[in-house]
């Protein structure tokens, strides 16, 4: 499909589609920074409630900083790996203390706050500043390898660049945040790993994996 119509269809499918979910109605970097830490490895349905004590408890990354370590581990008690909390209280300190509590303002600088990652600098980005960049996650690896037809190894560390690159091309620059939210909850709800609803797909036939019988082959994933 042709650019704007690939993100032009994603956006009109998430205004009828999308969920209701608190982080989607902030710019607040902190705030969309904890979702993303929450959700690394965790269901929305799961992550949801933490992510609220979490801004209930801690409103702005001073006071996540000043929390004593045992507070927030117990807060985060129930979503396991708490090595994840031990680092979101370390960078909530870095933060505080080396950035004047405000998180930098675009990629480049975001990416080298440690424990951000290319992931979570990227969805900072775009979600809080409304920078030009692509969010890549499974779902979007997943929605990019099916429509497109890209049969690169999305678990080989040489495809990200691939899926990067046609991913920025896609980024609607008057909607960088919406359409990245767009995208990823078009994977997580109508092109699934398994069972995706292809017959109700408002991208169906300009679908690479769908016009060639490839939904089940797509994306290609290595056995490790
Ligand atoms: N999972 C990870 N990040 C998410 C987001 N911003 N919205 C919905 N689900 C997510």
């Amino acid at each position: 499909p042709e650019q704007a119509h690939f993100a032009g269809t994603l956006l009109r499918w998430y205004g009828q589609h999308k969920r209701a979910l608190p982080w989607r109605d902030t710019t607040n970097p902190y705030h969309i920074w904890l979702s993303e830490v929450i959700l690394q490895q965790t269901r929305v349905a799961q992550g949801l409630p933490y992510y609220l004590k979490f801004v209930e408890m801690y409103p702005t990354v001073q006071q996540l900083a000043a929390a004593p370590e045992d507070e927030v581990l117990r807060l985060w008690q129930g979503l396991g790996y708490y090595s994840r909390a031990r680092n979101m209280h370390h960078t909530a300190k870095i933060v505080t203390d080396l950035y004047g509590g405000r998180f930098p303002d675009n990629y480049a600088e975001l990416l080298h706050l440690k424990g951000v990652g290319s992931y979570t600098a990227a969805a900072i980005a775009a979600f809080a500043f409304k920078e030009r960049v692509a969010v890549l996650d499974g779902n979007v690896f997943r929605v990019l390898a099916r429509v497109f037809g890209l049969s690169d190894d999305i678990a080989a560390p040489a495809s990200r660049k691939v899926f990067q690159q046609l991913a920025d091309t896609l980024v609607p620059p008057d909607a960088p945040d919406i359409y990245n939210q767009a995208i990823m909850e078009f994977g997580a709800i109508q092109c699934t790993p398994v069972m995706p609803d292809c017959l109700f797909c408002p991208l169906q036939q300009s679908c690479f994996a769908f016009n060639h019988g490839m939904v089940q082959e797509l994306p290609v994933k290595a056995k490790a």
